[in-house]
């Protein structure tokens, strides 16, 4: 486990499903609540961070959206993306995609120019300084419907070219992904990339519909293809992308224990998974927790680990010379620790 560990820490990866919302850690919200003059139910950090407990998605959705209350100004939504950032630079994160969800800021109150523009200015400004390359992600709140997902969307694309995709997330049950088709075919004729969460709590049926209706270009979680086989094939087929979040899973009860997760059992079927850490602070654990929890729950073997990461590269929405770049510096990170390429990786210097 020791070489293991050596190799993830050290590794370059890339974090493909990330919630800025969910990457406030207790004392930033502590230090924005007192910035704002904002009251906060808990009396300390270590209060606030034990009732990150959950039953399920929606009890976490519950405690994530009232998380947000701290945020108010640009300087906020910047301070906590630079937070991230900055924390994910010591993971060797080289690309980092976030999702940034207008709505629960919106329906507070909140302008528009404040959240993107607090969160544009950190990722400009801290990508670079910290080695980084980073894309914005739109993501919507699939509970509260299309209709009103729409009006986000409108808003939101002021920013149209700082935003790389159009996702959907928040309570999955009930919500099915068809119910977002029109949008997003609108979104796919303005240019963006598609993503939909799917098959976290909900149904294979929902991973069809984000493939099949809304033509997603990666599915968020979708762990729960497993349970139709022929989708499971098409994915692997396809080269459909999945962005897991193991951590994620074990703490919202999706699986009781790492050691039960089917994250090798997919990566072993041939379908592109990718290892992302979602929510961290709540979830407890970044990339690198994710992956030697990962690796340690289900044995993952260094060609896993190499597959893993290089699946990352090849999932990112990055022009491709610099995807080949990212591939390349992987492959150097290999060669420099004296691990074998696995076969039929072409050397990419
Ligand atoms: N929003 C933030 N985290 C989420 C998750 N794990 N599933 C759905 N929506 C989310
Ligand atoms: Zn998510």
């Amino acid at each position: 486990m020791h070489e293991l560990s050596r190799i993830i820490r050290g590794m370059p990866k890339s974090e493909l499903h990330l919630h800025l919302e969910g990457s406030i850690e207790p004392e930033l919200t502590f230090r924005l609540a007192e910035r704002n003059k904002v009251r906060i139910p808990f009396e300390s950090v270590e209060q606030l961070r034990q009732a990150y407990a959950f039953a399920d998605l929606q009890s976490f959705l519950k405690v994530y959206y009232a998380g947000t209350s701290v945020l108010l100004k640009a300087e906020d939504f910047y301070d906590m993306t630079r937070a991230y950032l900055e924390r994910v630079a010591l993971d060797n994160v080289i690309h980092t995609e976030v999702f940034l969800g207008p709505q629960a800021h919106l329906d507070r109150g909140i302008a528009i120019e404040a959240i993107f523009e607090g969160v544009i200015a950190a990722l400009d400004e801290w990508g670079p300084k910290l080695g980084m390359s980073t894309a914005l992600l739109l993501i919507l709140q699939r509970h509260q419907g299309e209709e009103a997902g729409t009006a986000a969307y409108d808003r939101a694309m002021r920013y149209r070219e700082r935003i790389a995709a159009l996702g959907i997330g928040g309570i999955e049950r009930g919500h099915p992904p068809a119910n977002f088709a029109r949008l997003f075919a609108r979104a796919r004729a303005e240019g963006l990339h598609l993503l939909a969460h799917a098959g976290e709590e909900g149904p294979a049926e929902y991973v069809a519909q984000a493939v099949d209706i809304l033509g997603v270009d990666r599915v968020d979680h979708g762990v729960r293809c497993e349970e139709d086989p022929a989708l499971v094939r098409r994915l692997a087929e396809h080269g459909i992308p999945l962005t897991v979040c193991p951590l994620s899973n074990v703490k919202l009860g999706g699986v009781a224990r790492i050691e039960d997760h089917n994250f090798k059992r997919l990566l072993d079927a041939g379908v592109k998974v990718t290892m992302n850490s979602d929510d961290p602070s709540y979830f407890g654990g970044y990339m690198t927790d994710n992956y030697l929890a990962t690796a340690e729950g289900l044995g993952l073997t260094v060609a896993d680990l190499h597959r893993v990461a290089a699946n990352g590269f090849e999932a990112a929405f990055v022009p491709e010379a610099d995807r080949r770049r990212m591939l390349a510096a992987l492959d150097r990170f290999w060669v420099a620790e004296g691990l074998p390429l696995p076969a039929g990786a072409t050397p990419r210097s």
